[in-house]
């Protein structure tokens, strides 16, 4: 048998289309460039991956979760630097009028038009990516707000809070997922780059001078974490920043990147942000944010080392790195291929399907009682229409572990047939030990 991989794009968007995962936004008007919604399976699976970073995050017992509000005091983003500074470098091409970002497209200091080629453009201008809008009925200046392009911030406001309410110690940490907007000039790539999305940012409060032993510490954390979901470990690296590349805020950032069918790309980013953003804070706000160390009777501003991923980006990491063609030849040499999406259990969003051999009673009595007592349990699909192997082959698309097959023998021997997707081996269980053998399947897959 040869198993091949993902290598373009096409395939899994298509795939994501067809079976439900993730469909373009406002279809029905054309669609809405760079926004996706995700469909009942992207849902599940997008709900998985978040509770999987937010329990590896809070089960620690050095980090606290929070949920703070999108739109923020405008201040914030003249204190966070965003106002200023968190814009992107424009030009428009003169030949065929496109505009780009100057920064990508510049190679030996030339900028060439990455839609035609040609190579005079207008001088640069800075484009701010922060959304802006208006809070309240009057459409003012006074009124505007932003929609956060990090969630970052929520959490650097919040630490006076969070650590007096929790009687928290430093080191520790405050993780928050949750919508960030940023008004991309090129976004792309399917769900890679959209200009809203989903983060999952965690900002770890260490003691100055024990930063930098902090930070190496949260990258070994967030490696393994991506190891632990399963991620194929050569899909996955470090790029350190130059001093280039580094942020306003950062004082050391390293990215984990992921191999994308479109190349090597930033999933997450491990920064030390210093005590650049409660020193801001501090000054824009006019309250003191130092923290009292009772144990060494000091105060200080805590820096900050955080962990910041995209739930989006992440998402598309497992949905490319679990697709697979599994191709056979039989006797006469033409060839079978086997889709299968070959999540780890706990990503996939159906965990059991349920298929009655026949659409005829007491099959489908069957089949939907036990349906419905699995479902308590776990995401499970019911399916009657088509052939069995149809129906095995639609549950590989989507990556559903287990397959459980209600027959003809089923209402004598009061057992059913489950059906491993990665081996494809069958096993006869009773239906009173179902729910025993189902946990212990998905747990030891
Ligand atoms: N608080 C730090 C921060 O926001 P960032 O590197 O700009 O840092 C963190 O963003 C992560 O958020 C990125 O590594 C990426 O996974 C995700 N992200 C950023 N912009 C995104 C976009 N336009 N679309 C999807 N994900 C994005």
């Amino acid at each position: 048998m040869q198993v091949k991989y993902l290598n373009d794009l096409a395939t899994l968007v298509s795939l994501c289309k067809r079976r439900g995962f993730v469909f373009q936004s406002s279809e029905i008007y054309g669609g809405l460039n760079s926004c996706w919604d995700y469909g009942p399976l992207g849902a599940n699976l997008k709900l998985n991956v978040k509770l999987a970073w937010y329990q590896a995050m809070t089960r620690r017992d050095d980090i606290v979760g929070l949920d703070a509000a999108i739109l923020m005091h405008p201040t914030v983003w003249k204190a966070s630097g965003h106002v200023d500074g968190f814009s992107d470098p424009l030009v428009d091409c003169k030949k065929c009028k496109n505009r780009f970002r100057e920064d990508t497209a510049k190679v030996n200091g030339v900028v060439t038009c990455p839609r035609c080629g040609a190579t005079e453009v207008t001088e640069s201008r800075q484009f701010n990516l922060m959304f802006k809008t208006h809070m309240g009925p009057v459409e003012e200046d006074s009124n505007v707000v932003y929609l956060r392009p990090e969630t970052a911030q929520g959490i650097f406001v919040n630490f006076e809070n969070v650590a007096t309410s929790m009687r928290r110690k430093i080191p520790f940490g405050i993780a928050q997922i949750g919508k960030s907007f940023r008004n991309e000039i090129t976004p792309g790539n399917f769900t890679f780059r959209t200009r809203e999305f989903e983060q999952m940012e965690m900002q770890f409060f260490v003691k100055p001078g024990t930063d930098e032993e902090w930070f190496e510490t949260w990258k070994k954390v967030r490696w393994n974490f991506y190891l632990d979901m399963g991620l194929r470990e050569n899909k996955l690296r470090f790029s350190a920043h130059g001093p280039k590349e580094l942020a306003h805020y950062a004082k050391a950032a390293f990215d984990v990147q992921y191999e994308f069918p479109f190349g090597w790309q930033e999933l997450e980013g491990i920064h030390n942000r210093s005590d650049f953003d409660l020193s801001q804070h501090q000054k824009f706000s006019g309250k003191k944010l130092e923290y009292f160390d009772e144990a060494a009777k000091e105060k200080y501003l805590p820096f900050v080392i955080e962990t910041a991923v995209g739930c989006d980006r992440l998402c598309l990491a497992v949905l490319c790195d679990a697709y697979r063609e599994e191709v056979t030849k039989d006797e006469s040499g033409s060839e079978d291929v086997r889709v299968v999406m070959g999540f780890k259990p706990r990503f996939a969003p159906i965990k059991v399907a349920v298929l009655p051999l026949s659409k005829k009673e007491p099959l489908t009595n069957i089949g939907r009682e036990l349906r419905d007592k699995l479902a308590l349990d776990w995401e499970v699909d019911y399916d009657e229409t088509a052939s069995i192997g149809k129906r095995y082959r639609r549950q590989d698309e989507i990556g559903t572990p287990l397959c459980v097959t209600v027959d003809f023998d089923t209402v004598n021997d009061e057992a059913v047939t489950v059906r491993h997707r990665d081996k494809m081996t069958q096993d006869r269980v009773k239906i009173s030990n179902l729910k025993a053998y189902i946990a212990e399947k998905l747990i030891n897959f």
